[in-house]
C-alpha cells in the first residue's frame, strides 16, 4: 500500500470541530467532576494533544505520526463518558466510530485506538510510536489548575494535609513541563511543586506507576527519561 492509501486528510482541527467528539469529553468531565476527580476536560484535551504531537515532532517522527498523535491525545479520555473502570478501552471503541465516520483510513485508526487503549496505568504500553507519545503527554499533566475541589482552593495552608492526596499534589505543582532534546536523547518531566502544600515524596508516593510508564515510553522512543522536581533530578 503507498503512502497515499494509507493516510487521509482528516486533522487534529477536524476532530476538534466535532460536536459529538466535543459533547463527550464535556460530559465526560462532568462526570469525573461528580466523583470527585480532578479536571479530564478540554484543557486536559488540548494540552495532552499539542504534547504529543511535539513529542513527535522533536524527535523527527513523520508529519502525519505526529498529526495521529495529536488526535489520540485529544481524544483519549472520551471513555470516561462510559466509566472510570476500564476508560481507556471504552474510549478506544467509541474513536473507532466516530473516526471512521470522519474517514480516517484503517492503518490511522489502528495506530490511534492501540495509543488510546494503552494509556491506563493498569493496562498500558508503548505499543507504537503514537502510544509511547500519548502515554508521556497525558502522564506529565500535573498541574494546580486540574484540582476541582472547591474548598482546598480556599483553604487555610495549615490545614491542607487533610485533602485526598490526589488533590494535594496536583494543587501543589506549579508548573510541568515535558522537555524533549533529540540530541540528547532525553525526555524530561520538569515540575516544580510547593513543598508547604504537598512533600516531593507524596508525588511519588502516588505518581510512581506513571513514571514507570513514562520510563517504559521514552525508552520505546530510544530516549532517556528523566524526572526533575524542583530543579533537582530524581530519576
Ligand atoms: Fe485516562
Ligand atoms: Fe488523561
Amino acid at each position: 500500500m503507498n503512502d497515499k492509501n494509507k493516510y487521509s486528510n482528516v486533522t487534529l482541527e477536524d476532530v476538534k470541530r466535532n460536536p459529538t467528539v466535543n459533547a463527550f469529553i464535556k460530559s465526560a468531565n462532568d462526570y469525573l467532576g461528580t466523583i470527585g476527580y480532578t479536571e479530564h476536560g478540554m484543557r486536559h484535551a488540548g494540552l495532552v494533544a499539542s504534547i504529543a504531537e511535539n513529542v513527535l515532532l522533536y524527535l523527527d517522527y513523520p508529519k502525519r505520526m505526529q498529526e495521529l498523535a495529536g488526535i489520540a491525545g485529544y481524544m483519549h479520555d472520551i471513555g470516561n463518558v462510559v466509566s472510570r473502570y476500564g476508560h481507556g478501552q471504552s474510549a478506544a471503541l467509541i474513536v473507532m466510530r466516530l473516526l471512521k465516520d470522519m474517514g480516517t483510513t484503517p492503518e490511522e485508526t489502528a495506530l490511534i485506538i492501540s495509543a488510546i487503549g494503552n494509556h491506563e496505568e493498569e493496562a498500558g504500553d508503548p505499543v507504537n510510536p503514537v502510544a509511547a507519545a500519548l502515554i508521556l503527554a497525558d502522564k506529565s499533566d500535573v498541574h494546580k489548575t486540574r484540582v476541582r475541589n472547591r474548598n482546598i482552593l480556599k483553604c487555610d495552608i495549615r490545614y491542607i494535609s487533610k485533602y485526598d492526596i490526589h488533590d494535594r499534589v496536583n494543587f501543589a505543582a506549579t508548573r510541568s513541563f515535558l522537555r524533549v532534546i533529540k540530541d540528547k536523547k532525553t525526555i524530561s518531566l520538569q515540575l516544580n511543586i510547593d513543598t508547604q502544600i504537598s512533600k516531593v515524596m507524596e508525588y511519588f508516593e502516588i505518581f510512581i506507576s506513571r513514571m514507570l510508564m513514562c520510563k517504559n515510553a521514552a525508552t520505546f522512543l530510544n530516549c532517556t527519561f528523566e524526572l526533575i522536581i524542583n530543579e533537582r533530578k530524581l530519576l
